[in-house]
């Protein structure tokens, strides 16, 4: 069903256009940038596992498995985007880092296709948004080619073995025994797949290239490149025509706003050529942060009037810049406040989901981010489509390793055959988007003080693209800046070490460089877990007082700061905005801890005898406690914080911790409030503990350290310049009686596969929270749902994510659901636990 509509959708947008180029209207939503004939093949895939099986034995890979005879009737059967290693189970046995799953094995995948008769003659492609790792692609039987490096997006020419009028079988190996990662990496087809067709003379793969200049109030001048290519045996003329309209939200096409003159492009036989557009463009609205205006330029390939391809390059006008005092976004300065994050999706693993993603992004803007850096790896597509149109800023990164890895099977073993053609596949993809606004060459790499290295990999960049600043994320600033391998950056990008940030400052060489906080802070907890006194990690949790950070980190507050001293500083990028799988620091055992001491002998021996411990212990956290927002996507008290110092004009105050301390009665317990107002009074059931004011620049959280715990009511009244200015109020709550439910989205399309995010919460009688439940809960999904994943957020939970049952987390559990395919109609929801009331929720499926 789902196949049945992606087909009639494409057939509905041929049927729709009325010519491309010329007088173009195309009606209802464009799902791809690049060619616009394109069929995806993300269902009905069949899937099997060799190699390293989840449990940790062996079955051997037989040959031939991309052969067509091979009987596949009894392999799985599935739709991409799929991580295979997401179902665990977790074990111990396993590294803490990887998130203790059985991401190594080999996956083979194979799906059949047919293409009609009247597609004889064309070009056939297939797109992979990205396949975790080493990806070899067969069509037929017939080796197709390969992308190693599992984070980008590769195309592969099926044109040679591809059977018109018949079936086609399309199988792919991907094998992650022989990639490792400093984190979750997720394995197998986990992006998208889609097939492509065109005419024999058509756009090279991101072949576009869309750059805005010398732009004024209303104008501004259009720079269009369009490469195309001949595929035919003879010489031939290819008419280049080129039309650019309004882009909504929804991806529809709005009027035409300008014309590019027609071009007609010789083109010998089995060559390349390429057109220059320029064009002023005028009443044009630019993109930006709070008005993400975007426009879609339609080029259409002719030759003897025959249409042979079709191509859209979605853009957004907008201009940016970097100087030491910070970065310019159209002539404005906009402090970034970014987040770094990981390419996983919590419970759903790396298979990507743009709902999932969605989500992420409405829960970081609405903290203030304004900026994400992918670290450290190519994002897929989408999130760079969802950044575009939310105004979300972009470092886009490439790469964790050059040619020395952090591990033994890193992309150092890429390095030498494939960056080139990385850096490229990454820059192409990607230099339209407005929202990607800095390349990034690396992370604290270790030839990051290489000169020669360093300049070699930002040519790859600039000779593609001389538009957007390129750095690179040191750990070692000092080193890179001695060597004068950061002089061949735009931008310096510095890792924590910034308390030498007054000494580079006098620096000749590097006063006026741009500098970045790549990442910042580190900062750790767990939501809702509070311990007192001295106590700030306990059970393998971290307390949530926002006052915890590894060696090299610090608290938002100290880095807050920081930002304030030097505020010629660009900004920064959190390490990280949300929890993610793997490297469960402080309960990490990976060595490659190690490589942020690279001066620091004493920190670094220290360190070492940690790490050994810890090796030894091998404690049972999986999944990281650096997030903002933890691995469900429910906000830790930090996000607050955030919120605070990102949103001054948004009135807010939250108090930490909750009031449920039974048996602590007259003892201290520590209340700390985050407030964009600048002073507060703290009440406890009525009584003032006084008000209290933040010194500008230096504090930037309110703490009353001898609050004395008596049951009732907290509650703090902020004040901005005198006046107030924002409220909050937290109980000690009863017993837990009830589930509470709430659901992100009350409708979703089926066929799109969207998914709704259901909160559940324990409450007390009286509909509050409890902040201290754990408890056993069960999800029952019932009409035409079904149950993806539940989670709740506790970083030593090795309950699988596929279970029912969940366990509530300091008061909340998270179930995901879907529409099931091919149905449309209600879905309910059911959350029970023994001895509450349970709750039910619908959802409809479109
Ligand atoms: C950095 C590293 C990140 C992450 C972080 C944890 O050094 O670049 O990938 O490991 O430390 O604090």
């Amino acid at each position: 069903m789902k196949n049945i509509s992606k087909y009639l959708g494409s057939l509905a947008v041929l049927l729709l256009c009325l010519a491309c180029g010329d007088n173009m209207v195309e009606k209802g939503p464009i799902k791809r940038s690049g060619q616009a004939d394109v069929i995806s093949l993300d269902d009905d895939w069949r899937f099997i596992r060799y190699g390293l099986q989840a449990d940790g034995t062996r079955v051997e890979e037989p040959a031939g498995m991309f052969e067509p005879a091979t009987d596949d009737s009894d392999w799985e059967t599935l739709d991409v985007p799929h991580d295979f290693a997401i179902k665990g189970p977790f074990r111990m046995d396993l590294a803490g880092n990887t998130g203790r799953l059985p991401f190594q094995g080999i996956g083979w995948y194979r799906k059949t296709f047919t293409v009609d008769e009247a597609d004889q003659g064309k070009r056939f492609y297939v797109d992979f948004d990205g396949v975790m790792a080493n990806a070899q692609v067969w069509l037929n039987g017939e080796y197709v080619g390969t992308w190693p490096y599992g984070y980008n997006s590769f195309r592969l020419d099926l044109t040679p073995f591809i059977q018109v009028g018949k079936e086609n079988l399309l199988a792919v190996r991907t094998d992650t025994e022989k990639w490792d990662s400093r984190w979750y990496p997720g394995a197998g087809i986990y992006r998208h797949v889609w097939l492509v067709k065109t005419g024999q003379v058509h756009v090279r793969h991101w072949g576009t290239k869309m750059e805005t200049t010398n732009l004024t109030e209303k104008t501004a001048d259009l720079h269009f490149t369009v490469e195309v290519e001949n595929h035919l045996n003879e010489e031939t003329q290819a008419v280049v025509k080129t039309s650019v309209y309004e882009l909504d939200s929804l991806d529809c096409l709005g009027k035409r706003v300008l014309r590019f003159d027609d071009q007609t492009l010789p083109l010998k036989a089995m060559s390349a050529g390429k057109v220059d557009l320029q064009k002023q463009m005028d009443d044009c609205k630019r993109w930006d942060i709070e008005s993400p205006n975007r426009y879609m330029a339609c080029v259409t390939i002719q030759v003897d009037g025959q249409e042979t391809d079709r191509y859209y390059t979605p853009f957004g006008v907008r201009e940016t810049s970097v100087s030491r005092d910070g970065f310019f976004l159209n002539g404005r300065r906009v402090e970034i406040k970014g987040v770094c994050n990981h390419h996983d999706l919590g419970a759903l693993g790396a298979a990507f989901n743009r709902s999932a993603l969605e989500r992420q992004f409405r829960i970081m803007r609405e903290m203030g981010c304004n900026s994400i850096r992918t670290s450290h790896n190519p994002p897929a597509p989408e999130l760079l489509d969802l950044a575009d149109k939310t105004g979300m800023l972009i470092m886009d990164e490439a790469f964790d390793a050059w040619a020395h890895g952090k591990r033994e099977w890193d992309y150092n073993k890429l390095y030498e055959e494939w960056h080139e053609k990385d850096l490229e596949a990454l820059v192409r993809r990607d230099w339209n988007h407005p929202s990607v606004v800095f390349w990034s060459i690396g992370n604290e790499v270790l030839e990051q003080q290489n000169v020669e290295m360093t300049r070699h990999l930002v040519e790859i960049v600039k000779e593609l693209d001389k538009t957007r600043p390129v750095t690179n994320g040191y750990n070692d600033p000092n080193g890179g800046r001695a060597s004068g391998a950061s002089m061949a950056l735009d931008v310096m990008g510095v890792n924590y070490f910034f308390y030498e940030q007054a000494k580079w400052d006098q620096d000749e060489r590097y006063k006026n460089m741009p500098t970045i906080g790549t990442e910042t802070s580190s900062c750790l907890s767990t939501r809702g877990v509070y311990f007192q006194g001295d106590t700030i990690r306990k059970d393998f949790q971290i307390t949530s007082y926002d006052v915890d950070a590894p060696g090299w980190g610090c608290n938002p507050d100290t880095q807050f700061a920081t930002n304030y001293r030097y505020p010629h500083l660009l900004g920064e990028y959190v390490w990280t905005g949300f929890d993610y799988l793997g490297e469960p620091t402080p309960f990490n055992s990976d060595n490659t801890n190690l490589l942020n001491f690279r001066t620091d002998p004493s920190k670094r021996a220290e360190l070492e005898k940690q790490l050994a411990e810890l090796a030894r212990t091998q404690p049972p956290s999986r999944s990281s406690y650096f997030g903002i927002v933890d691995l469900a996507g429910f906000p830790k008290d930090r996000y607050y914080l955030y919120q605070s110092h990102w949103r001054p004009d948004y009135p807010m105050a939250h108090i930490l911790p909750h009031w449920n301390w039974v048996g602590r009665e007259g003892q201290i317990i520590p209340v700390h409030v985050y407030t964009s107002g600048t002073e507060a009074e703290l009440f406890v059931n009525g009584k003032s503990y006084g008000r209290k004011a933040k010194e500008e620049g230096k504090d930037f959280r309110l703490v009353w350290d001898s609050v004395v715990y008596q049951p009732g009511t907290v509650k703090v009244i902020a004040y901005k310049d005198g006046e107030e200015w924002a409220k909050d109020e937290i109980q000690t709550t009863g017993e837990a009686q009830k589930i509470q439910l709430s659901v992100d989205h009350a409708s979703i399309i089926g066929s799109e596969d969207e998914l709704a995010f259901v909160t559940a919460t324990v409450v007390d009688a009286s509909g509050r929270k409890v902040p201290t439940a754990c408890l056993p809960l069960k999800v029952e999904v019932t009409g035409c749902g079904e149950l993806v994943a539940t989670d709740n957020g506790d970083p030593t939970s090795f309950t699988p994510f596929q279970s029912a049952e969940r366990e509530s987390f300091n008061g909340l559990a998270l179930a995901i659901v879907r529409g099931k395919k091919g149905t449309t109609g209600k879905m309910q929801v059911k959350v029970s636990g023994a001895g509450l009331e349970s709750a039910s929720i619908e959802i409809e499926v479109k």
